[in-house]
């Protein structure tokens, strides 16, 4: 390697490209580009790859004409697909998008500053409607804890992929709707909303497109608005959250196209809500990463919602071992810094902070680690943490399995920056997690940038201590909640007569 080389892997690396497999990005006459036009062959039998004129245009070697992600040189359209990139994120003088230094030089994003309580607005506790068929650590909808929660979202209820109409995940989850909403009258004031979709309907398998074939219909989307408002007033929901994961990413059966359908069917299913005679809310989860959350309009989708939940947890796992500039090495799942970076790709697009709340996660990532000398975060790991007793699934623990474990002697630090746990027993096992003191700091931080509250993944996988740390340090007194069924009025939503087509009334 000589000098030269070596420079242009520097630069390489400033550019966030992962310079180890630094072969990737040189190409000969017999070895094209993986990524990028083979440029002139200046490095003797080398050339390097990139775009713009100078790799794709005159003296190119292989893959030439290639046209970049955006335009970092005034290339023009002949040269790049578009001028900017996806999110506003920035363009770098080699025609790839990006937030580092070197795509953004010295752009600061406006980031919301604030120094009030808004936390207190809003808690969203997710309920896993499935979470009974666990041998152990369940929550009934009776059990599940009343007075911090402000709203429920059941999860989940999905898409049949052949009439749109809404669907249930199994016999045994869609059960317990009823339940759930009922609880509306222990607490005064509480919201129950359905949460549609989640990571596993996108998997494949027949659902996989249902989001993708509804949201390009408008016949598709008019079945599904009438059997989901017939079903939220048969069951007594309050909202729908859409969790669709994920619009256009091709690795989770998205297409182009939802970029452009998913904010025209939220329009539409906004203007249908309104028009039924109730006040029906609606959400929608976001990814936190650039990778997935560039398939969202959020420009656009944002009048149409009431808020956006952003999933700020699952930011690394055991799947980082197969992700090129990742790697086999222990990271926080909850890490304040990368949740701080992902927020700032809303501010970019001037989202209200008041419409966002943060996610919190009720359980860790785990790791079984490769060296039990070396159990830091950023040490190598070898596979996922062993299943948890009740959880049964390697690579994940619930809060209830977690505070097991301290309790039976483990080691627990403090990663003050990232504001996470870091706990380790058994000599190689090791999980990352937040605990009454970092959901204090989690929730100082949306203090701090005004957002509309929490969101919480999930409250059956509590043993009733997070909830209560979290509903503790809120300015928000708890709410009065009866064990009387017939006690107080649920949230009262109904603002005049309904206005059902008679279908829709002979399905009731
Ligand atoms: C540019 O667009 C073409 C055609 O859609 C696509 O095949 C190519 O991957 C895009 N280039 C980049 C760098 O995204
Ligand atoms: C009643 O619903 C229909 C669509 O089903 C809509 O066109 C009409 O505007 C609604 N009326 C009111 C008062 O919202
Ligand atoms: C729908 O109703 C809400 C109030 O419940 C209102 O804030 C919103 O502007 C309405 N949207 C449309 C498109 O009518
Ligand atoms: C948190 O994220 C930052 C930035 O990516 C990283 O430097 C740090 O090591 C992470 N901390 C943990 C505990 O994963
Ligand atoms: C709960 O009830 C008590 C006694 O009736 C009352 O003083 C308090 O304000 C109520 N709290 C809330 C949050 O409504």
């Amino acid at each position: 390697m000589n000098f030269f080389t070596v420079q242009i892997l520097f630069l390489l690396s400033l550019l966030g490209l992962n310079v180890a497999q630094d072969e990737d990005y040189f190409c000969s006459k017999t070895k094209p580009c993986k990524v990028g036009c083979c440029g002139p062959l200046t490095l003797g039998d080398l050339g390097y790859c990139g775009y713009g004129p100078a790799y794709c245009g005159q003296g190119c070697t292989s893959s030439c004409g290639l046209k970049s992600e955006c335009d970092g040189g005034n290339w023009g359209a002949q040269w790049s697909n578009a001028s900017t990139c996806p999110l506003n994120v920035c363009c770098s003088r080699f025609g790839f998008c990006g937030t580092a230094q070197l795509f953004c030089g010295d752009k600061k994003v406006p980031t919301p500053e604030c120094g009030g309580k808004s936390s207190d607005a809003k808690t969203i506790g997710y309920y896993e409607g499935w979470n009974l068929d666990k041998p152990c650590g369940t929550i009934t909808p009776a059990d599940i804890p009343l007075g911090y929660c402000t709203h429920i979202n059941f999860a989940f209820a999905l898409i049949d992929p052949k009439t749109f109409r809404i669907a249930p995940m199994d016999p045994n989850t869609a059960s317990r709707y009823d339940a759930v909403t009922a609880l509306k009258v222990r607490q005064f004031g509480l919201q129950v909303w359905i949460a549609i979709g989640g990571w596993a309907m996108n998997d494949p398998g027949p659902m996989r497109k249902s989001f993708s074939d509804l949201t390009k219909s408008a016949a598709a989307q008019n079945e599904f608005f009438e059997s989901l408002i017939t079903f939220m007033i048969k069951h007594d929901f309050d909202g729908v959250d859409i969790d669709w994961e994920y619009p256009v990413a091709d690795d989770r059966g998205g297409v182009p196209e939802d970029f452009d359908n998913f904010p025209i069917f939220l329009e539409r299913l906004r203007n249908r809500l309104n028009s039924s005679g109730r006040r029906f809310g609606l959400s929608i989860t976001l990814p936190a990463s650039y990778w997935y959350l560039r398939g969202f309009d959020i420009i656009k989708i944002e009048p149409s919602v009431d808020w956006f939940n952003i999933m700020t947890y699952d930011i690394h796992g055991i799947w980082d071992s197969s992700i090129k500039d990742l790697g086999p090495y222990a990271r926080a799942h909850t890490n304040l810094t990368e949740i701080n970076a992902g927020l700032e790709l809303l501010w970019r697009n001037n989202i209200n902070p008041g419409r966002v709340n943060l996610g919190l996660g009720f359980y860790g990532r785990s790791f079984t680690m490769k060296d039990p000398s070396c159990m830091s975060p950023g040490c190598g790991f070898s596979g996922p943490g062993k299943a948890g007793r009740c959880t049964g699934t390697s690579g994940v623990l619930s809060g209830l399995e977690i505070r097991e474990i301290i309790a039976s002697g483990a080691t627990v630090k403090t990663d003050e920056a990232a504001a996470v746990k870091i706990v380790t027993w058994d000599t190689d096992q090791w999980v990352s997690w937040d605990d009454e003191e970092t959901l204090k700091k989690k929730v100082e931080y949306v203090n701090k940038r005004c957002l509309g509250g929490t969101m919480i993944w999930a409250i059956d996988l509590d043993d009733g201590s997070s909830i209560d740390a979290l509903g503790k340090g809120l300015g928000r007194p708890k709410a009065n909640v009866t064990a009387d069924l017939s006690g107080l009025p649920g949230s009262d939503l109904g603002t005049g007569p309904l206005n059902l087509t008679d279908q829709m009334l002979r399905e009731l």
